[in-house]
């Protein structure tokens, strides 16, 4: 059976969804993976204990995840995910927001999920302006942590 994986994101300017994709994208480069990417609005609740592991990403606003990741999260708290994968992104801008949104989700993960597993420390993304792009050398640390993250789940 491939182990399954959900990347669910929330992106006002399109970059967090770019990270997303190209997680998914690294994923992908490993047999035995599959891997489904979901604005978070999208996300049917019902189907999310079906996933081996679910990552969630945010935009950094005011130095944490946005609000419908947070609400999502707190959703998350209400289902039977005893045992599965997490692992947390985002994208910032300032220094001093570095792994200040990541940081925050992890917490929210490990508070608000019983049982939730942090398969890999949070990657932090930065763009290089409000909108974004996403700065140089960044994509590629999205595309090995997501293959990293997968070939930890088929071990
Ligand atoms: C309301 C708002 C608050 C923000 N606050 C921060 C912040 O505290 N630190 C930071 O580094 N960037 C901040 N930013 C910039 C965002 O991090 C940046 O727009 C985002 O990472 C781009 O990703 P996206 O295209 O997925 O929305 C803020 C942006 C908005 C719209």
């Amino acid at each position: 059976m491939p182990a399954k994986v959900i990347v669910v994101y929330e992106s006002k300017y399109g970059n967090a969804k770019l990270v997303a994709e190209t997680i998914a994208e690294g994923m992908g480069q490993v047999e035995g993976v599959e891997t489904v990417t979901s604005e978070v609005k999208a996300v049917d609740l019902k189907k999310i204990v079906d996933y081996d592991a679910i990552l969630v990403g945010s935009p950094t606003h005011i130095g944490g995840p946005t609000g419908g990741i947070k609400k999502f999260i707190g959703k998350l708290g209400k289902l039977p995910l005893e045992g599965k994968s997490f692992a947390a992104f985002a994208t910032y801008l300032v220094d001093k927001s570095f792994e200040q949104a990541t940081k925050k989700l992890e917490k929210r993960i490990s508070d608000k999920v019983p049982g939730a597993k942090l398969a890999a420390t949070g990657l932090s993304i930065r763009v290089a302006g409000m909108k974004g792009p996403i700065s140089e050398g960044e994509l590629p640390k999205c595309k090995e942590f997501g293959s990293r993250i997968a070939t930890q789940l088929k071990a």
